[in-house]
């Protein structure tokens, strides 16, 4: 909880705002939650005990909610859990003041919600750390699950080369930050019609991200150690049959992972649609490390809060 002025909380608000070392400060941190956890001394380390930390749900979750609830009581802290509409988000009152009443009764919000901008501005007058827990515009926890996946499995992601191949959303936007701070090269196949907005890809190139674009799953994955893809029909999406018919060619199935190089690993951030954006070969297969990622966001965001609400002196 926090009354203070002008002492700037540590914000989660996207992967852009960090630096490549804080990036993978917390891609470390992460993994040794991860060993602590596994050799199973968890009560030896509370660094957050007494703590109470908030999180907001406009949007359904399976693996954002528990994995925030299981990490918070995990470092020894208190999770309030609200739907958006029972607290009537943004309607009842400003986000502004729900962000300063809230900040007087917990220590760090994590929100979900589609309004990107909604969640600048709860970071913006709140006094503890807000965590980004997705966006319409990004979804940097999952990325940060994503990036250690990669590298248990295939060790540093500096100088190796990801595809995506589908819709161009919020977890896409994430990987772009991401790859503008990790020396990753980023392929992209979309549909024209789907393409990355271009604010996001002038800054990466900007920022010195290698991106190659493409309307050619199979371009995309050549050289590729690792083959992305998400559901074609993300939160807020409408025009269902629309995407449907242009995302059909981006499918990912055993013949586009052939194409990919030898040893790639197949991700996605789930929910998953088998026969949709993923043949059920593919996600189910030998090369599908999705049920890692799942896991990692837990070890991942406990490296957020850690990082958000410790050390802040
Ligand atoms: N990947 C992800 O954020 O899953 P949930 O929507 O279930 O939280």
């Amino acid at each position: 909880m926090s009354d203070a002025e002008g002492v700037k909380p540590r914000h989660f608000v996207d992967l852009a705002d960090f630096s490549t070392g804080e990036i993978e400060s917390l891609v470390a941190g992460a993994k040794a939650l991860k060993a602590r956890r596994v050799k199973g001394n968890l009560g030896d380390y509370l660094p957050l005990l007494g703590k109470k930390i908030a999180l907001i749900f406009q949007q359904p979750s399976l693996r954002t909610r528990m994995s925030f609830d299981v990490g918070i009581n995990e470092l020894g802290a208190h999770v309030l859990i609200v739907s958006g509409d029972e607290i009537e988000l943004g309607h009842r009152e400003s986000i502004a003041d729900t962000a300063r009443v809230m900040s007087r009764y917990v220590d760090a919000i994590m929100i979900r919600m589609l309004s990107h901008h909604e969640l600048l501005e709860m970071a913006q007058y709140a006094t503890v750390p807000v965590i980004n827990g997705l966006t319409k515009k990004s979804h940097p926890c999952q990325v940060l699950a994503d990036i250690q996946t990669f590298e248990e499995r295939l060790g540093s992601i500096r100088g190796r080369t990801i595809a995506w191949t589908g819709d161009s959303n919020n977890v896409l936007a994430s990987w772009v930050h991401a790859a503008a701070r990790l020396d990753v090269k980023l392929k992209i196949a979309t549909p024209e019609q789907l393409s990355p907005p271009a604010a996001l890809l002038d800054w990466a190139r900007a920022e010195g991200a290698e991106l190659k674009l493409t309307n050619d799953p199979y371009e995309a994955v050549d050289g590729a150690d690792c083959v992305i893809t998400d559901s074609w029909v993300s939160m807020g999406d409408g025009d269902r049959e629309y995407r449907h018919n242009l995302l059909r060619p981006f499918q990912v199935d055993q013949r586009l992972m052939d194409a990919a190089n030898k040893g790639a690993i197949f991700m996605h951030c789930l929910p998953a649609k088998r026969g949709e954006e993923v043949a059920a070969e593919v996600i189910d297969g030998p090369q599908s490390a999705v049920w890692d990622e799942a896991e990692n966001r837990l070890h991942a965001q406990k490296s957020v809060l850690v990082w958000a609400l410790t050390d802040t002196k």
